[in-house]
């Protein structure tokens, strides 16, 4: 019986022995051991304390800058000098230690990059499934991505892009012009009617666009009613706004169980919507050896998955609950947050407006739009270039070096380098765009600018926002002109993409 007793309490002291030990080599000893490797190379940065890194400095700061006072009260002064708002302790760290320099999250060192030049070798020499992600980042946002296209790695990832890269094609974008010309249609109807009922022209036109990006996705990848797309819209917003938009301490150990309930409510998310996808999934199945199968995207991947022995390009059940979570999210929020930004900038710069129109009027006419066509709306493109530059939905970028990345003869990233990419800090860079980089000109462009990432591993539905930001914009403009609000705040604010914080009231004019 002792002797039970003895061996019970020796398991048990050697369990946490090797927890402990693992706990302090992951919070310490990996950390430490890549800092010095950085630290080698010349690279320094803010003084971390334990266990928090430089999370207090940052937390004070963004809690203060997110009020809409610091962009100015109305729309007199709006102004486009984001990034030392939005991201104080940068813009600090930025001048006290340049463009790269090392800063901590709880306890994971991050490489701070905004070096355009750098980020342009790096993405020439090192191929994308040699980059990872930090696994911080991974663990912390599962329950939104899972371990789809924007969180695999390796092997996984070459496998996902594969399989996924043939739904965009031209042939199948083509295919779901149709869909956004209805939906957006239906959209311009409602504003149309409520401004002919109400007599209001004020429309907040943020929350609109988010949801008809929201339905065009549904229908077009997935195939699903408004109903159900709404569902996951409506749980995947909440999800983000539980992850992204709260006081939490990813990075820190243990950080999770400072707020046990926001890291539960996120899990219970992040399954309601699992759910959601698999029942999504088994109704589709049963219908893909049908006459008519669907092309839509959810369609391509279940028809190569379930081709007999065709593993490399096949996908499990998880895989694929995972990619369509990874779709739904990156695929309307990004798109509906740069038509939304335009038409703030579009709103305060009439005459864009105007030049727009004229483009519209010359290359699509009064005819039906015709995707053949949209490429010869130029303007339209440098627009959507310079409001992505200004406001780019995805404001940073993340990596984790999978091996030592030799960049010149004295730079050297170890493996394991957590990198964080500040892409609202290059697109606001006086040296890379020149003293006017505050200014909307939509007539520039240079390196520096990257709103959908860069190398190997560049957004895959690039192609997609093209053509849908090209149909929604050709119809509103045909329909409406548009002035800012007197009620309109100017508030950008990061929830993982840049929105507006207090949406985006505008005044709207039908045109005849
Ligand atoms: C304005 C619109 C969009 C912007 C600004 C944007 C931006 C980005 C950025 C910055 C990345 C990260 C690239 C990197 O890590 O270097 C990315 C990746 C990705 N985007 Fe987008 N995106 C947009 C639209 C879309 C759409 C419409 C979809 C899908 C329908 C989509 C799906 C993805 C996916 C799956 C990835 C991961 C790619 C990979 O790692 O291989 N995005 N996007």
């Amino acid at each position: 019986m002792e002797f039970i007793g003895f061996l019970t309490m020796a398991v048990f002291i050697v369990v946490v022995l090797y927890l402990l030990c693992r706990l302090l080599l992951s919070c310490w000893v990996f950390p430490v051991l890549t800092y010095r490797k950085l630290k080698k190379n010349g690279l320094t940065g803010p003084t971390p304390s334990f266990p928090l890194g430089n999370l207090s400095e940052m937390k004070k700061k963004t809690s203060q800058s997110s009020t809409s006072s610091s962009f100015g009260p109305s729309s007199n002064s709006i102004t486009h000098d984001i990034h030392s708002t939005l991201f104080p302790y940068f813009a600090r760290w930025q001048k006290a230690y340049g463009k790269m320099f090392v800063y901590w999250l709880g306890t994971e060192p991050f490489l701070y990059v905004a070096d355009a030049a750098l980020l342009k070798k790096l993405s020439s020499e090192v191929t994308a499934k040699n980059w990872g992600k930090p696994a911080v980042f991974r663990r912390d946002r599962a329950p939104m991505f899972g371990n789809g296209l924007v969180m695999s790695e390796g092997d996984d990832w070459v496998r996902h892009r594969h399989v996924i890269t043939p739904a965009f094609n031209p042939t199948n974008l083509k295919a779901m012009a149709s869909l956004m010309v209805e939906t957006a249609t239906t959209m311009l109807d409602n504003w149309a009617t409520q401004i002919n009922t109400s007599g209001i022209q004020e429309i907040d036109v943020e929350d609109s666009i988010t949801a008809t990006a929201g339905e065009i996705i549904a229908k077009t990848s997935f195939g699903i009613s408004h109903h159900s797309g709404s569902l996951v819209f409506e749980k995947l917003r909440a999800l983000q706004m539980t992850l992204f938009k709260t006081t939490r301490f990813v990075g820190v150990p243990f950080g999770k169980f400072i707020y046990p309930m926001k890291t539960l409510e996120a899990g219970r998310l992040g399954e309601e919507i699992n759910q959601l996808f698999l029942s999504i999934i088994a109704a589709r199945k049963k219908s893909i050896r049908s006459e008519s199968p669907q092309h839509d995207l959810l369609g391509m991947l279940l028809k190569e998955s379930d081709k007999p022995g065709n593993f490399s390009k096949s996908l499990t059940t998880q895989e694929l609950v995972d990619e369509c979570k990874t779709f739904f999210f990156g695929g309307h929020e990004t798109t509906a947050l740069a038509i939304t930004w335009t038409m703030l900038l579009l709103a305060t710069h009439t005459d864009w407006q105007e030049q727009l129109r004229a483009e519209i009027k010359e290359v699509v006419g009064d005819k039906e739009i015709d995707v053949n066509n949209l490429a010869g709306l130029k303007k339209m493109g440098w627009v959507m270039n310079e409001v992505l530059r200004l406001y780019p939905s995805a404001p940073n970028a993340q990596r984790q070096a999978k091996d030592d990345i030799q960049v010149s003869e004295d730079l050297t990233i170890p493996k394991g380098t957590n990198m964080w990419i500040d892409t609202v800090g290059m697109h606001h860079d006086p040296e890379l765009w020149g003293e006017d980089v505050h200014e909307f000109k939509p007539e520039r462009f240079k390196m520096g600018y990257l709103p959908f990432g860069f190398g190997g591993r560049m957004c895959i539905g690039r192609n997609l926002t093209f053509l849908e930001y090209k149909i929604v914009l050709t119809l509103i403009l045909s329909r409406f002109s548009f002035t800012v609000s007197p009620t309109y705040t100017h508030a950008p604010s990061i929830a993982l993409s840049l929105r507006p914080c207090n949406g985006l009231p505008l005044v709207l004019q039908p045109l005849n």
